[in-house]
């Protein structure tokens, strides 16, 4: 039975609502404590959590989402004290990446400490990604736990990530222990994980999965640290060192093509390609930004907001993918967008939704 925990921190006004708010939260950490699983909210997606150091628990993770086991876990901390316990001394670089960024959606990949965890969480690699989650609910969770949590997006394998508490339930409902409902997820798109490698024979920083934090941010951060930014690269993730990437991610039901180029040409394309598919007896929908939303002719047209704004996109775009499934839309096209800042996060998860299928016009 999957019990829903509504806790809205914003929302207490009165010492009673904080008392019950307080209480409720501290029967989701005695969840965790106790090997269970729990959905909670942070900065970037729903997470699925579980105590980090229980291989039990952390089975139930994978069971519940469906997720391969060769594909390692995040661990969740809501202070750097929590870290000297399973993972190894790090460098200063890694030092001053927690300062600038943490709490905030930065991962990084750090040597684990034997023994420390459950290896279900590692996949059995010698390191582990950590991120401290820059939400009040998820912070007061992990510290009511005591305990560090592992916490893969709260989706079942291959669904887009989950930016509201109703989208877990559609997918994991009876699957999970507990969801903690903190409304909507803000950043809309999944941490950037970073592993600290020697590039060009120092210390510098790989980006294993493009994310909350950009690339510009990262080197406004640690001016001068070398950055490989390879996995940033659209067309070029195929074999990167992070094992989620070899997954098919967040796809939606219907065959979704993402479409590149002059502004005219794409509408024109999309248009030419959806009226050609109405013909066949398809349904249709297009996934665009709000400048040109109102020059498609399609069953279901999506607006991510302005692409001059795309933070706003990031913050949309599981959600629109979502509405495509439950508008059982066959065909899917997408506008790409500018490959700037959030931008390079977006568009790598645009791609990857659109399995790889992406046109130039
Ligand atoms: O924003 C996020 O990161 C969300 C929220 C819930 O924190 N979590 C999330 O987890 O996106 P997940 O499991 O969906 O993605 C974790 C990614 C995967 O691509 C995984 O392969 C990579 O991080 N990863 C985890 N541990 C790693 C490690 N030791 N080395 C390399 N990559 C790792
Ligand atoms: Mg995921």
């Amino acid at each position: 039975m999957i019990q829903t925990i509504t806790w809205h921190i914003e929302t207490a006004t009165t010492k009673q609502d904080e008392a019950s708010l307080s209480s409720q939260l501290q029967e989701a950490a005695a969840l965790l404590r106790s090997g269970g699983t729990v959905a909670f909210p942070t900065e970037t997606v729903y997470g699925l959590g579980a105590d980090a150091t229980n291989t039990d628990a952390v089975q139930k993770i994978f069971a519940a989402k469906g997720r391969p086991s060769d594909n390692p876990l995040i661990v969740h901390i809501a202070d750097k004290k929590q870290l000297t316990s399973f993972v190894h001394p790090y460098s200063d670089l890694a030092e001053r990446l927690m300062d600038a960024f943490w709490p905030g959606p930065l991962t990084i990949v750090l040597p684990v400490r034997e023994g420390a965890l459950s290896p279900l969480v590692t996949a059995g690699l010698s390191t582990v990604g950590v991120r401290m989650p820059d939400n009040n609910t998820a912070l007061s969770l992990i510290d009511l736990s005591g305990r560090p949590i592992a916490a893969p997006s709260a989706n079942r394998s291959g669904r887009p990530s989950p930016t509201l508490a109703a989208h877990v339930a559609e997918d994991l409902a009876g699957r999970i222990d507990g969801i903690v409902d903190g409304g909507a997820a803000g950043v809309g798109l999944e941490s950037t994980v970073v592993e600290l490698v020697e590039l060009a024979g120092r210390e510098g920083i790989r980006i294993l999965r493009p994310g909350g934090v950009t690339l510009e941010a990262l080197r406004e951060a640690v001016p001068g640290t070398p950055i490989d930014s390879a996995a940033s690269a659209v067309m070029n993730d195929e074999a990167p060192r992070s094992p989620g990437m070899k997954y098919t991610h967040y796809a939606p039901k219907g065959q979704m093509i993402l479409v590149q180029g002059d502004a005219q040409a794409v509408i024109a394309y999309i248009n030419e390609q959806a009226a050609a598919a109405k013909e066949r007896g398809e349904s249709t929908g297009v996934l665009s930004f709000e400048e040109r939303a109102s020059a498609y002719r399609a069953d279901l047209v999506l607006s991510c907001g302005s692409e001059l704004e795309l933070n706003e996109g990031a913050h949309l775009l599981y959600d629109a993918l979502r509405r495509f499934d439950a508008a059982n839309i066959e065909c899917i096209w997408a506008e790409a967008c500018s490959e700037q800042g959030i931008g390079v996060a977006l568009m790598n998860r645009m791609v990857k939704a659109a399995g790889n299928t992406v046109v130039q016009v």
